[in-house]
């Protein structure tokens, strides 16, 4: 990316009905607060703003659940998840939402340009309606038997098992949500965003302009929907609750939620200059070139940021686009997707209620684990394990016998360190440390955030094993000069790691730069400076920067996961599988079976289960046809490794000639997932 004058980040608008849960934060807000941090630390200008959706079904849904008012319903959660985020120290400059009269007036005049320019087709079409109660049933109103894998409970707009994106009219045996009544159809009229006629820019600006920049799982994604054709989308519903319709004659309709969200980012903008107007003005954030707009997603909003909000940006004329959509995969929880609807999930409020001093743990190990390039798994084991092992015993070790040396040696006046005398050791740390510098900035530039604490935390390493070979303890007696030396240096190691580790940990950065009692806080242009701390200065007594987590903290966790499991999931039986006979070993390596990753994914004509793949196998591409179109939506799999059997007999399936099998598990529902190696390998890795 190039350098820009000013970055405008955005982090999705979490809707307000429920909590923040550990998947949203691994997904968009921890990532962006670390990008953010990251440019202030550089003297950048940043805006990074984000808020509640209000809007939405599922936000009228929700209320009715809970018997109160969709006004009370958000009042609700927008007020838990703006505290949950400011207790956890994510730094917007501004937490919004979308009930407020600025964002009205905003989304409405975003919508009446449009209408005014004639962007906007108008179509009468019939839609199911619920006579009971009265309502047109779009979106989640309405479900029923899904198209494409007759699942029973898909929703009006997607299909949960399959990950189809459904029109109301698609569902088989619709039911109204609300009364439980078929619905009938009738008449009534929507303005729409006509996105074929966009196709041809879309491909130009994301899978040409951005094919380098941005993530290969955002442009696989975007590829798919736009091979597979887009089409004319609703702008308006038929709803009480939401940003009304601002034309003559539309009682009763809203603009639709993914229409007024994202507007939401400019919305909160404006609120934000209203209250700083001496900060400068919106405008220079949204309208001027040379502003960087980076929006953090999570995997599943992806075709609204990268193409739909991206269409209506450039149909309006007088906004910049996104520069990138930095969007993260899903975080599953001990091995199991996330759900909040089964139970299965950690929320924030309740993590900082039993942890109120640990942010920067779950800081470091949801970085540590980030799902930047697939789904990974958070555990409380690798929770316990990274705090005891890595926090605790590399970072805070290495703080701890730094300060408590230079209180036992020199009263924790930090002793003179002859800058002339570096030892070859010294020297080459010094020059790590640019270079470390200079790493992390590339690996931020392409968001792997995940590789950048990594190289963060290598300098922390190195200053272990430093202290550890210079061994000061065994030389004070003898000779006090280098001693003093070592010590120095280490404690301007331990300054420099400060300000490396900043974005991701501000918190400890904070409490150590406190800890060597620095009067100003630094930059990130002083790393490598080995100079930071002047001899002489008075150091203070050092904290415990990492308690150690025991094993009774973690089984309290999972004692209380599997609780709200048990509460929430009515029986299920499962639909055990009987044993098969045993084999000897020569039958199972006649299996050939190697990884490959998918790279394209299309539907197979007038077949409904099948999907059929390209899959890359290293040294060759092979045409898979897979019976998995229930389970997985083409876009969703592109990117994904897989196991394959390789030296299955091809065969036609539907015309198309397969070459080989994609390894799958079928849980006791029935749902087929992949099976995938634990962490990206080379593609043709042979499977054993
Ligand atoms: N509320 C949506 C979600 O939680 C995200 C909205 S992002 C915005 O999935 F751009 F629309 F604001
Ligand atoms: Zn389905």
């Amino acid at each position: 990316m190039k350098d820009k004058k000013r970055y405008l980040i955005t982090a999705a608008l979490p809707y307000a009905n429920g909590g923040i849960h550990l998947g949203h934060l691994a997904g968009a807000y921890l990532p962006a607060d670390i990008y953010a941090r990251f440019l202030r630390l550089q003297d950048k200008e940043v805006l990074f703003v984000c808020g509640s959706d209000e809007h939405g079904v599922p936000i009228t849904l929700g209320a009715r659940k809970e018997h109160i008012s969709p006004k009370q319903f958000v009042d609700k959660y927008h007020l838990l998840m703006k505290q949950s985020f400011e207790r956890f120290g994510i730094s917007f400059d501004i937490y919004s939402r979308t009930s407020n009269e600025i964002h009205h007036q905003t989304a409405q005049e975003f919508f009446l340009k449009l209408y005014n320019h004639h962007v906007f087709t108008e179509e009468v079409s019939k839609q199911y309606y619920d006579e009971k109660e009265a309502i047109f049933l779009a979106d989640r109103y309405i479900t029923g038997t899904c198209p494409n894998c007759n699942f029973e409970k898909a929703y009006g707009d997607q299909c949960e098992k399959c990950g189809t994106s459904l029109n109301p009219l698609d569902l088989k045996h619709p039911i109204s949500v609300i009364s439980g009544q078929t619905p009938i159809l009738k008449e009534t009229k929507h303005w729409y965003l006509p996105l074929h006629l966009f196709e041809e820019w879309l491909k130009e600006w994301i899978l040409q302009e951005h094919k380098n920049d941005w993530k290969p799982n955002v442009i696989g994604q975007c590829k798919s929907w736009l091979d597979n054709g887009l089409q004319a989308r609703a702008m308006t519903r038929d709803l009480d609750w939401g940003v009304k319709v601002p034309l003559p004659d539309s009682e009763g309709k809203v603009l639709y939620v993914w229409f007024d969200a994202p507007i939401g980012y400019i919305s909160a903008t404006k609120e934000y200059f209203q209250a700083n107007p001496d900060k400068g003005n919106w405008e220079s954030y949204w309208k001027d070139n040379d502003t960087a707009l980076i929006q953090f997603i999570g995997k599943d909003n992806i075709v609204f940021h990268c193409i739909i909000f991206p269409t209506l940006l450039k149909a309006h004329g007088d906004y910049i686009l996104p520069e990138n959509v930095p969007a993260n995969e899903f975080l599953n929880l001990e091995g199991d997707k996330l759900s909040t609807s089964r139970g299965w999930a950690v929320w924030l409020h309740e993590y900082l209620d039993d942890m109120p001093d640990r942010q920067d743990v779950l800081r470091y190990v949801l970085t540590s684990t980030a799902p930047e390039s697939k789904d990974n798994d958070f555990t409380w084991k690798d929770f316990q394990a990274r705090n005891n092992n890595e926090l605790a015993s590399i970072l805070g070790n290495l703080v701890n016998r730094a300060f408590v040396l230079t209180h036992k040696y020199f009263q924790g006046s930090v002793p003179p360190c002859n800058q002339d005398k570096l030892t070859e050791a010294e020297q080459e740390l010094i020059q790590h440390t640019l270079a470390i510098k200079k790493s992390i900035e590339d690996s931020m530039a392409r968001f792997r955030i995940r590789e950048s604490l990594n190289e963060a935390m290598t300098l922390v390493r190195l200053g272990n094993k430093y202290l550890t070979d210079t061994e000061p303890w065994k030389k004070m007696n003898t000779d006090p000069e280098t001693t003093g030396h070592i010590l120095n240096f280490t404690l301007q190691l331990i300054a420099n790691s400060s300000i490396l580790l900043e974005p991701f940990l501000p918190d400890t950065s904070a409490r150590i730069q406190k800890m060597l009692n620095l009067p100003d806080s630094f930059r990130w242009s002083d790393v490598g400076n080995y100079n930071l701390i002047k001899q002489g200065q008075q150091i203070n007594q050092p904290e415990i920067l990492f308690t150690k987590i025991e094993d009774d903290e973690i089984q309290k966790q999972l004692d209380k996961l599997h609780q709200r499991k048990q509460q929430m999931t009515p029986e299920t039986s499962s639909t055990e599988k009987p044993d098969k006979a045993a084999i000897n070993y020569e039958d199972f390596v006649k299996l050939d079976l190697r990884t490959g990753t998918i790279e394209t994914a299309v539907k197979v004509k007038n077949a409904d289960k099948l999907l059929q793949l390209q899959v890359n196998m290293g040294n060759e591409s092979r045409t898979i046809v897979s019976g998995i179109a229930t389970y997985y939506a083409p876009e969703q799999i592109i990117g994904q490794q897989v196991c394959v059997v390789c030296n299955l007999a091809p065969r036609k399936i539907k015309g198309i000639e397969s070459k080989g099998m994609i390894l799958m598990a079928e849980d006791s529902n029935g749902t087929l997932r992949f099976i995938q190696p634990s962490e990206t390998v080379s593609n043709g890795s042979v499977v054993s």
